[in-house]
């Protein structure tokens, strides 16, 4: 468990409380389509303004490349914060310099205060230190909230914390935790399921996983080119033809462990890639030259469901078929059900996160009973490759 201070153990009344939150929400015409990571963060900031915090909220959005871009302005998420804290919130069209120092210093006890685009400023992402400095000048705390933009050492998510007393905030402090609970001191047996299409993305992240569960579930594309890699011919399905020595080492590398790793032992096949393709179940070793995997089939999932009953731990990463077209969402929906109803009776913690697995989750209707779901894409695969996240390196190093 990480070491690092929350907000309360910072004294905020009357002071000027720099508030790094990830605003890089989905937005569609002009509004913001997905609002989970501003509710996550709404504690953070009624808390502050509680407390008598002068809240200035940073964040970056999108990936702007030559400064200011109107169409990359994160004034569009400012009715959502208000929406999601109940609270007026104030907008400063820079982040640093004259506008911003200005806004700042007309700012009272309890008021919130929206910079804009941290990432108009190229000194952002390049961590440079007068660009820090800036920032560091309109704030007497520094309080960081972005789990999800914590694999970046960026001004804002790394640079400031080390000017001035530094905490994570209630959203950063909950991911931690139940981070922690998952894969740093977790009940056993765990088990860690990983889907997607490739297993060349996943190559770190397997590898770390295989030093700390007791079962490793494969499944998506990924699970063709291990298939492929023991010598199952998988037809026209997506695989990775120069990975399979790489596959055939972790599968060596899981047996030396002590680790189940588990393929699907049946899968769902069609002729092709479409909704609604007429589909059909096989032994994994029988698919025909011209038929693709596109799920996990019934027996992997009867020998998935054996291994959750007794899990105590699952971590996920990735869906487990094509989830986006069904008929072949089915496998992942099984799964994630499951997994949500054993968390829910208190059997087990469940954490998931990365990319499409919150979209698949709650393609399923799982997401709600899992104990956590992160909303970070990147920030979480860096964790499960069990590297250091600047962001939060910075708070333990400011504790
Ligand atoms: C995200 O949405 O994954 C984070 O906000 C990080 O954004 P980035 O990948 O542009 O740094
Ligand atoms: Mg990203």
């Amino acid at each position: 468990m990480p070491r690092f201070k929350t907000i309360d153990d910072l004294d905020v009344k009357g002071k000027r409380v720099l508030v790094r939150l990830d605003l890089n929400v989905p937005v569609k015409d002009g509004k913001v389509s997905d609002a989970t990571r501003i509710d996550r963060s709404a504690g953070t900031i009624k808390d502050l303004a509680a407390k008598g915090g002068k809240v200035i909220l940073l964040s970056h959005f999108g990936r702007p490349k030559d400064g200011p871009d109107p169409s990359q302005s994160l004034k569009p998420v400012l009715s959502s914060i208000e929406a999601a804290t109940g609270l007026k919130v104030a907008f400063a069209n820079d982040c640093i310099g004259p506008e911003a120092e200005a806004a700042v210093a007309k700012m009272k006890d309890g008021e919130i205060l929206l910079l804009e685009n941290t990432r108009f400023h190229k000194g952002e992402e390049k961590n440079d230190p007068a660009f820090v400095k800036a920032l560091a000048k309109l704030g007497d705390a520094y309080v960081n909230d972005a789990f999800s933009a914590a694999h970046r050492a960026h001004a804002s998510t790394e640079g400031v914390a080390h000017l001035m007393p530094s905490a994570a905030g209630r959203a950063m402090e909950a991911e931690l935790k139940a981070l922690s609970k998952a894969l740093e001191a977790p009940e056993r047996p765990v088990v860690a399921v990983v889907g997607g299409a490739k297993v060349s993305t996943k190559l770190d992240l397997l590898g770390n996983l295989l030093g700390k569960v007791d079962a490793l579930v494969i499944g998506g594309a990924m699970a063709n080119t291990f298939l492929a890699a023991e010598g199952i011919a998988v037809g026209k399905s997506l695989y990775e033809k120069d990975l399979l020595p790489t596959a055939r080492d972790i599968l060596d590398s899981a047996k030396k462990k002590g680790v189940a790793l588990i393929l699907p032992r049946d899968v769902v096949i069609a002729a092709e890639f479409k909704p609604m393709a007429a589909a059909k179940t096989v032994a994994a070793n029988a698919v025909p030259a011209d038929m693709m995997i596109l799920d996990v089939g019934p027996g992997a999932l009867a020998d998935l469901a054996a291994r959750f009953e007794t899990a105590r731990t699952v971590v996920w990463n990735g869906p487990l078929g094509a989830f986006e077209t069904p008929p072949f969402d089915q496998g992942t929906n099984a799964a994630a059900r499951q997994v949500a109803m054993l968390t829910k009776m208190g059997a087990l913690v469940s954490v998931a996160g990365g990319g499409d697995t919150v979209a698949a989750l709650a393609n399923a209707g799982a997401d709600d009973d899992f104990t956590y779901v992160s909303t970070a894409g990147g920030a979480f695969l860096e964790w499960l490759e069990g590297k250091d996240l600047p962001g939060v390196k910075a708070l333990e190093k400011s504790a």
